[in-house]
């Protein structure tokens, strides 16, 4: 579901008006509802109830912590890419022991700090990885869990910039050189070989690739286990959402786009998988960030201005591609609608924010009412990828967040300080 709804001609986030946020915190703002974060989660957890399994949560999608928080107490681990997300972890009250942590090029200063976490295991990207990861345990005298995620060359058919299970990007190792790896890594000191991990993509909105990767893989997740004694085989993320038409499909249809187009829903993906996965008999890991987050999200900016051209109606917002980048970065929709439901003819809009380049747009030509200085807009599935990729290009503060649930709301983040854009910076004395 999603908890985004017009409710009188005002759109709400589960019971809060979100013009009453905008009025109180400011634009631009994160909203998230808790309803959905929490209704996503049990969806998927549910679903995968015939297996022994985990969520880990991919923060790197949404890592406010009273996100992690919520999803904590339903009982999530954490996929983590960094010794700060871990950190972040711990700071929201989760559990480091049931963090993995991914990523090309771990420190090992990071894979120090992640030992003495007793994380749930690293998953290992190269063999130079794994030799590093020996050498850092066997100095502090821990044994480390790993696994090494395989890339199963599997064209997950997404967005060249999110798709990572295949040769020609960085991730993983080739499934045909996985054994010989394993082979080696079970001659290294303090390592302890837990399971094996893959992830072909992001935003799949189609079971197949799953289900290749997963019927590609299984038999060799069987086979190293045998030889080695897993604990866990990880899936990876990817179950992909409905960006287009998220509003107008609704609460019971949430997972369908207006135009009917069907995306994957948590059953549909764990009957395809379960049969699959439990003759394993091991843990299976998930690692959902956008599932969980994307459409729980929506981020609110304030018409400042419309400007006509001879071709164009831009409408200037006060959120820009560093509040939301997916637009400029990956020519990714995001539905647009004004708070206050608006009737009558649409007018073909060019969505833009105030930073200088021409790539700082929401959307291009887009048949949106017809709205005014000072009205707000709601930009939906905003809470994957959305936030975390903020910046402070052009000396812009970061956006505040609210985190809603039922008829109560918080600020889990407060706007920057302008002044707080600089306060690392120093000038010099020559
Ligand atoms: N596991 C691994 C190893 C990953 O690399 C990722 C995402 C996930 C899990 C979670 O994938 P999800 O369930 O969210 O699809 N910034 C892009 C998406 C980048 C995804 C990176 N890896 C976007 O805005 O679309």
């Amino acid at each position: 579901m999603h908890s985004f709804r017009y409710v009188k001609g005002q759109l709400h986030c589960e019971n809060v008006a979100l013009a009453d946020l905008a009025q109180k915190h400011g634009t631009p703002l994160y909203v998230y509802s808790q309803a959905t974060l929490t209704d996503h989660y049990t969806k998927l957890d549910q679903a995968l109830a015939p297996l022994d399994h985990l969520i880990c949560f991919a923060m790197k999608s949404n890592s406010n912590l009273a996100v992690i928080q919520t999803l904590a107490n339903l009982g999530s681990g954490f996929d983590t890419v960094s010794a700060g997300e871990i950190q972040r972890v711990i700071a929201a009250g989760g559990d480091p022991r049931k963090c993995v942590f991914a990523g090309v090029g771990k420190t090992e200063e990071e894979i120090a700090y992640a030992l003495r976490q007793d994380i749930y295991s690293f998953n290992v990207e190269s063999e130079a990885e794994l030799k590093r990861i020996s050498k850092v345990a066997t100095r502090i005298g821990k044994i480390a869990p790993i696994a090494v995620r395989v890339n199963p060359n599997i064209d997950a058919g997404t967005h060249a910039k999110i798709t990572t299970g295949t040769y020609a990007n960085k991730f993983g190792i080739a499934f045909e050189e996985i054994e010989g790896v394993y082979a080696r890594a079970a001659k290294l000191p303090n390592l302890r070989l837990r399971g094996l991990q893959m992830h072909i993509g992001s935003q799949l909105t189609d079971v197949k690739p799953f289900q290749l990767a997963v019927t590609k893989v299984a038999p060799l997740v069987a086979r190293l286990s045998a030889k080695h004694g897993f604990d866990f085989f990880s899936v990876g993320g990817g179950i992909g959402i409905v960006y287009q038409d998220a509003l107008a499909s609704g609460d019971a249809k949430w997972w369908q786009s207006k135009a009917g187009k069907r995306v994957l829903t948590p059953q549909l993906y764990a009957n395809t998988l379960v049969p699959l996965l439990k003759p394993l008999g091991l843990k299976i890991l998930l690692e959902p960030g956008r599932f969980l987050t994307g459409n729980a999200g929506a981020l609110l900016t304030r018409v400042e201005f419309i400007k006509k051209t001879g071709k164009k109606n831009f409408v200037i917002v006060d959120a820009a591609m560093n509040d939301l980048i997916r637009p400029a970065f990956y020519d990714s929709f995001h539905e647009i609608v004004p708070l206050k439901k608006k009737a009558g003819a649409t007018v073909s809009s060019d969505v833009v924010g105030p930073i200088c380049e021409s790539g700082d747009y929401f959307a291009k030509d887009r048949p949106l009412p017809k709205v005014g200085e000072g009205d707000v807009l709601a930009l939906l599935s905003a809470g994957a990828y959305g936030s975390v990729m903020g910046s402070n290009y052009n000396s812009r503060a970061l956006a505040a967040e609210v985190l809603v649930n039922g008829t109560q709301s918080a600020v889990v983040r407060r706007r920057q300080e302008i002044a707080a854009i600089w306060e690392n910076e120093q000038t010099v004395s020559w």
